[in-house]
């Protein structure tokens, strides 16, 4: 992990151009996806690729899929992995990212949006990152250590930013960025147990402190609450027979790794109802990782309490990944901006400023796969 997050960014052109330049890779014959699957045994699917797919959450798999190659050419061209921050533009105007100002990017990953607001906010403007997870922080302390003093970082999970921001003594800020979701380092490290592709022991924890861990999960909850898990937080329509099979499978002896579950999840749901293109075991995994982090959970927390953090014409930007989370998004800010809720405020304690979610260009679309599903919504304290 040792490069700077420029030399990703001057090479991102040249990793994955476009839908374009894959779809000539297919029509080449699949050559180069041979190739790569010599290389990383983890391509099969490529096979089958589909471009027209419609669901968001299909196109959210493809942007997995895509990413899995992307990040297998930067392996081969000796690149250091870095999370490739999403909408950066867009977010920085959505905050008003001015000088003298404070942020708060309480997802703060690998800092890539963290770079742009303290550079928009020079010379004296201040960013609260908070992050749970320790490599992305390290990674963060990195990139950030030019900006300095300007820069606090806080271990913890973004739900605490009210008693974070007391304890620091700040009583408003300016802005709260969420950039939901995991990034792109935590899928990529098979030990942390998220990939799909990598071997890695079944962990899924974002933060090691918390508990259970996705291996917990799987082997000691009942098939009932399995299922609610997988058909909550996975929209799996074979979550019962998928807990069935897991409650057989560790009677035998327990799931301890991702391809382990993967192989019971491909055994179960029956040959001709499986995509050719997306891993039969995607939404179960999605599943687990949700619920093993609380992510609805921990959105919920601080969409309730967040505002509250802002001054008076602050701004709160959240950029979701998937429906569920949108929904929570949506609907939290529909009801800030309620009049009368929230302390009896006769305007509402909220104003939308995107009555329909921005979404990433086309430019963006083509170079960073990842970002296609994304969805920025904002909103200003009244
Ligand atoms: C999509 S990444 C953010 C990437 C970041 N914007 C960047 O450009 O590098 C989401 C990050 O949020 C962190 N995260 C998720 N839920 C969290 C929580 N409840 N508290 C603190 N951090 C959280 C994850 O560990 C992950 O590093």
């Amino acid at each position: 992990m040792g490069c700077k997050m420029e030399r990703v960014f001057d090479r991102r052109p040249g990793i994955l151009e476009s839908e374009d330049e894959i779809r000539n890779l297919k029509q080449m014959g699949m050559t180069k996806i041979q190739h790569l699957r010599g290389k990383r045994g983890t391509f099969e699917k490529f096979d089958d690729w589909d471009f027209g797919f419609v669901s968001d959450f299909d196109i959210r798999i493809w942007d997995f899929a895509a990413t899995a190659f992307h990040y297998g050419q930067a392996e081969r061209e000796g690149m250091a992995l870095r999370h490739i921050p999403v909408m950066v533009e867009e977010v920085v105007t959505c905050l008003r990212c001015e000088p003298h100002r404070t942020f708060v990017d309480a997802t703060l990953g690998c800092g890539g949006h963290a770079v742009e607001i303290l550079k928009r906010t020079g010379p004296d403007g201040t960013l609260i990152g908070v992050e749970w997870d320790e490599d992305a922080i390290a990674e963060a302390r990195e990139v950030l250590a030019p900006f300095g003093k300007r820069v606090k970082i806080f271990r913890e999970n973004f739900v605490s930013l009210p008693e974070i921001l007391k304890d620091s003594k700040i009583e408003s800020v300016d802005g709260i960025l969420l950039d939901l979701g995991f990034s792109s380092l935590q899928l990529e490290k098979g030990e942390r147990g998220f990939s799909l592709q990598k071997e890695g022991p079944l962990d899924m924890r974002m933060d090691n402190r918390i508990e259970p861990t996705a291996a917990d999960l799987v082997n000691q909850f009942s098939a009932k609450e399995i299922e609610k898990v997988l058909s909550e937080y996975g929209e799996e329509r074979w979550a019962k027979r998928i807990a069935q099979s897991i409650v057989y499978e560790r009677e035998r002896r327990p799931i301890l790794t991702t391809q382990g579950l993967r192989k019971v999840v491909y055994q179960t749901i029956p040959r001709r109802f499986q995509s050719r293109s997306i891993d039969p075991a995607t939404r179960t995994f999605q599943a687990l990782r949700i619920k093993v982090n609380e992510e609805l959970e921990n959105l919920k927390a601080i969409l309730e309490t967040g505002w509250k953090s802002l001054g008076k014409g602050g701004r709160m930007c959240v950029i979701s990944f998937h429906s569920l989370e949108d929904r929570l998004v949506k609907e939290a800010f529909r009801n800030l901006a309620k009049k009368g809720t929230k302390g009896l405020l006769e305007e509402g304690a909220m104003r939308i400023l995107t009555k329909k979610p921005i979404t990433p260009s086309e430019e963006e679309r083509s170079k960073n796969p990842r970002c296609r599903s994304a969805k920025l919504r904002c909103a200003e304290r009244v």
